[in-house]
């Protein structure tokens, strides 16, 4: 397995592994696992992906989310991310579907807004626009190394609220629906989360965060918006070019991502698997004090 840096201090292709290898052998899992704490994104090309194969070399990093409700693949362990509708065409641009590519292309991590957030996320391309269409990374551990010693103490001592419904209300009133506000209630989280492997610590940010708990609301959004800025400033990401047979997946807890626009006419057919968090991946320090488990 060779590791091949792609982008401007974290991202890395691997090349000589194919996800099947990595699902059945203990020491390319090893190795791709290493490589993912130390990388933040890994990508892999010319891969022969089936829903199964990519769920088989997901499952090795931790348990899958189930969907959730008021997405495409409810109940299964795909987010399905189409722009062509039951009939077979592609949907208009006012369009749910559409709609909710359109949230994907606002700077964020997967999965902060749940109960469990996500410790990463496994994207393919199955049919990608000739133009456009792009995924782009920032490193939110590099961001965080580029603030002063003072904020980063303070950060490491603050906890931010994030909310589904505020990410998607940026795009339409009422894209995230009653059922998603219901099954999604806002969500509390360090503002830092700390690598337990190599000890790095990343801004964990995202479109989904609204409020810093304990600041007045238009200062906490103020925070979290100059927070943004600076972890996605210029010449900072690394951009995904997608192929057919590409397989990218990003540590939610190192990173954020934005999907990049495309012309509406064209057809784009992604599929993604999610990887809860747990006790390992550092989740314990991320909640706040106030924290209760579920019943
Ligand atoms: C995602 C996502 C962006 C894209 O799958 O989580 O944000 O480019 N995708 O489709
Ligand atoms: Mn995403």
């Amino acid at each position: 397995m060779d590791i091949v840096p792609l982008g401007p201090g974290f991202a890395a292709e691997l090349r000589g592994v194919t996800l099947a290898d990595i699902a059945a052998d203990d020491a390319a899992y090893a190795a791709a696992r290493a490589a993912f704490e130390q990388h933040s994104v890994l990508v892999f090309r010319d891969q022969q992906v089936t829903d199964e194969g990519q769920l088989a070399f997901s499952r090795r990093f931790g348990p899958p989310e189930v969907t959730k409700v008021g997405s495409l693949g409810t109940g299964s362990h795909f987010v399905i991310l189409s722009t062509i509708g039951p009939d077979g065409k592609v949907v208009p641009p006012d369009h749910r579907y559409a709609l909710r590519n359109k949230a994907n292309q606002l700077w964020h991590t997967d999965s902060s807004f749940k109960r469990v957030p996500a410790l990463t996320s496994v994207l393919s391309a199955r049919i990608i626009p000739a133009r456009g269409g792009e995924t782009e990374f920032v490193s939110t551990r590099l961001a965080f190394e580029r603030l002063d010693p003072g904020s980063r103490k303070k950060l490491e001592n603050s906890f931010a609220w994030h909310d589904y419904a505020h990410s998607r209300g940026q795009i339409a009133a009422d894209l995230a629906n009653p059922e998603e506000r219901a099954a999604l209630p806002p969500q509390c989280w360090r503002m830092v989360w700390k690598n337990p492997v190599n000890g790095r610590s990343a801004l964990y940010l995202a479109s989904h965060a609204y409020a810093v708990e304990g600041m007045e609301a238009s200062a906490g959004k103020k925070l979290i918006d100059e927070l943004m800025d600076l972890a996605t400033a210029p010449g900072t990401s690394y951009v995904h070019e997608w192929k057919s047979g590409d397989v990218v997946m990003w540590d939610n807890r190192a990173t954020m991502h934005r999907g990049r626009p495309w012309l509406a006419h064209e057809a784009r057919f992604m599929v993604r698997t999610t990887i809860s968090a747990t006790e390992a991946d550092g989740l314990a320090a991320m909640r706040p004090p106030t924290w209760q488990a579920a019943e």
